[in-house]
């Protein structure tokens, strides 16, 4: 597969990607301990371009320095978000915009509600990685400090309209099971099937 799922932790994700023909890889939120990433990248080889925060909260960013300082990659995150993280950002990230592992692609879509600035990821229109955006039956918290329950519903409706085949890839463990199509989530989760946003924010 090309993006790989790697827990950090008891319930943290971590999400390898690389391009089989270049080798070019990128490391999703290494969380607090990328041990296991970092031996992945220098067992197979992998020239790891970027390190990419779907936001800006430490167990999904805290190992981003070690990374950085031993691979060379550089850090992509959205400006929001971004602007909150203690090292410096080569790649500031905005709604829509692209970047290429070799030929791989990675959209990235703006989806605010659990951090003003969280991201989700498209890659190779397979898989949708979610960070805490949306979870396996679940959405993540929006009474931190800058989440906002409207912005997350309306969100979450914009991951409605995905295709429905993508794999969601979750930021943490939470549900039954690790990753679920987004069809899958989309007729059995609450959060989704909420019609507005007096049903969400009752649940
Ligand atoms: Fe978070």
């Amino acid at each position: 597969m090309v993006v790989r799922q790697i827990r950090v932790g008891s319930d943290n994700f971590s999400y390898l990607i690389h391009d089989r023909e270049t080798r070019e890889a990128a490391l999703v939120d290494p969380g607090f301990n990328a041990s296991e990433a970092l031996s992945m990248i220098r067992d197979e080889e992998l020239d790891l371009k970027y390190v990419i925060n779907t936001h800006h909260h430490s167990d999904h960013t805290a190992a981003n320095r070690e990374v950085i300082k031993e691979t060379g990659a550089q850090l992509a995150a959205s400006s929001e978000d971004g602007s909150k993280l203690k090292e410096k950002v080569d790649v500031n990230l905005e709604d829509g915009d692209e970047l290429l592992l070799g030929c791989l692609p990675l959209e990235f879509i703006l989806t605010p509600g659990h951090t003003p600035g969280g991201l989700c990821i498209i890659v190779e229109k397979e898989f949708l990685i979610t960070g805490d955006t949306l979870f396996i039956n679940d959405c993540g918290r929006c009474d931190l400090p800058g989440g906002s329950l409207s912005d997350m519903f309306v969100s979450l409706q914009r991951i409605k309209d995905l295709d429905s085949s993508l794999v969601v890839f979750p930021g943490h463990d939470y549900g039954p099971r690790p990753f679920d199509t987004l069809g899958s989530q989309i007729r059995t989760s609450g959060v989704l099937m909420a019609k507005d946003i007096d049903e969400f924010s009752r649940l």
